[in-house]
């Protein structure tokens, strides 16, 4: 997942990053940077082999706190005590096969040992060992022995490991993974624990022959930040995706579709299932009526081209239908003028709970650009106009409201 702007969702939250003796540990300095900079208080307890191959000063300049490394250190024996206890969760990156052997059979022998013990935060073990090393029945006996205990495994990842390359897995998962884990742990806690979110984004692409298609500058990048939101906010996601360069977020359940009408396909099933849906998506509103088997010709022409045109199904309005019963539906307007009124027509005609306006002449909104400046429309109430943020943040605003609408339903 991407960590940039003044993003902190995390804030208040606690996290345990324990980190063992093995050579991917310095990649999970990243992890510890980001987490901090997600607003996470993160506090590092490091293994002495760790320290063979990262200082603690590198932990400590990123995340602004101590480092533990010493279960007899001066500020109290209990410190492993406390450490559990005020942990939302605790994460070991990477795991090494002494660290998942010792936290299988319950050792106190260590501060990380000893802090698993004292925890009732969710735990995630981020494996990390040579391939020949975790293919070793008695690591794989520790792993699931770890499972059993309710510890969550992240990885291995398969790919090149310090001493060759592998036949098989043995590779700590990326950081942008790690962080992802984490967001979903302490999401466990989030307004949207348990709900399941359905978001359509990109634009689609309608073929005019198979090297041409009418499509439109949409990024996708406002409906990936809604999915990733709704996630860190602990909901089971489902985004599906017209053509966008942008990876999936991590989590997310995605669905590339290319063409309208595979959208409305893939939209038909989870939108049965969905809590809220947010329909993101700058849908092509016509497709060329009969797109030619074979690459127009210019030569071949009598002049321009005409493309007759034919409407494309209108996904929100064919979908509403069957979504759940108290499901909250968001939807998005991009207007050029009467930016207002425009999109009050379409909250009401589309039966949307909430409806983002964009206007399209903003320079800081719309297409292709990293911020946006949005209104926030519900029916029968005030228009909300939110400040220029960057699409996460706007994201976060709009699944915080879903959320609270969300509630509210169930309250009354
Ligand atoms: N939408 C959709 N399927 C379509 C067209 C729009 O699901 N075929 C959804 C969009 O995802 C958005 C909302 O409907 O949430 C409004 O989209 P927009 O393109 O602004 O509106 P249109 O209804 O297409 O109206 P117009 O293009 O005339 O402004």
């Amino acid at each position: 997942m991407r960590v940039d702007g003044p993003r902190a969702p995390w804030e208040g939250r606690r996290v345990v990053l324990g980190v063992t003796g093995g050579i991917a540990a310095y990649k999970v300095v990243q992890v510890a940077r980001d987490l901090t900079r997600l607003g996470a208080a993160v506090d590092v307890v490091m293994t002495r082999a760790a320290r063979e191959f990262v200082r603690p000063l590198s932990f400590e300049g990123v995340t602004g706190r101590a480092v533990y490394t010493d279960p007899f250190a001066a500020d109290g024996a209990a410190v492993h005590i406390r450490l559990g206890r005020e942990a939302d969760v605790v994460c070991v990156a990477p795991a090494t096969a002494d660290v998942l052997a010792r936290a299988a059979d319950g050792r106190s022998d260590d501060l990380l040992a000893t802090t698993l013990l004292a925890t009732r935060a969710p735990v995630l073990l981020c494996p990390a060992m040579n391939d020949r090393m975790w293919a070793h029945p008695a690591v794989q006996d520790n792993a699931r022995r770890c499972e059993a205990l309710g510890y969550t495994l992240v990885g291995p990842d398969q790919g090149a490991l310090a001493v060759g390359e592998a036949d098989g897995p043995g590779r700590l998962v990326e950081p942008g993974e790690i962080v992802a884990r984490v967001g979903r742990a302490l999401g466990a806690a989030g307004p949207l624990a348990g709900r399941r979110v359905l978001v359509t984004a990109g634009p689609t692409r309608e073929a005019v022959d198979p090297v041409r298609y009418l499509g439109n500058r949409s990024s996708g990048r406002m409906g990936y930040a809604l999915a990733e939101a709704a996630w860190l906010a602990g909901a089971d996601v489902t985004l599906v995706s017209g053509p966008s360069s942008l990876p999936a977020p991590v989590g997310v359940t995605t669905h590339r579709v290319e063409t309208a009408r595979e959208m409305l396909e893939a939209v038909r099933e989870p939108v049965t299932r969905a809590d809220v849906v947010i329909y993101a998506a700058a849908v092509a509103d016509f497709r060329p009526s009969d797109p030619a088997d074979a690459k127009m010709k210019r030569r071949e022409l009598d002049g321009p081209p005409t493309v007759p045109l034919t409407a494309n199904p209108d996904i929100s309005v064919e979908s509403r239908p069957l979504r759940k019963e108290g499901a909250v539906a968001v939807g998005f307007a991009l207007e050029t003028h009467d930016l207002l009124d425009h999109a009050r027509a379409k909250l009401e005609e589309k039966g949307f709970d909430l409806l983002v306006a964009n206007d399209a002449g903003d320079p800081e909104a719309g297409f292709e650009v990293e911020t946006n400046r949005v209104t926030l429309l519900e029916p029968r109430a005030e228009p909300t106009a939110l400040p220029v943020l960057t699409k996460e943040r706007v994201a976060d605003r709009i699944v915080g409201r879903a959320a609270e609408l969300l509630r509210g339903r169930e309250h009354t």
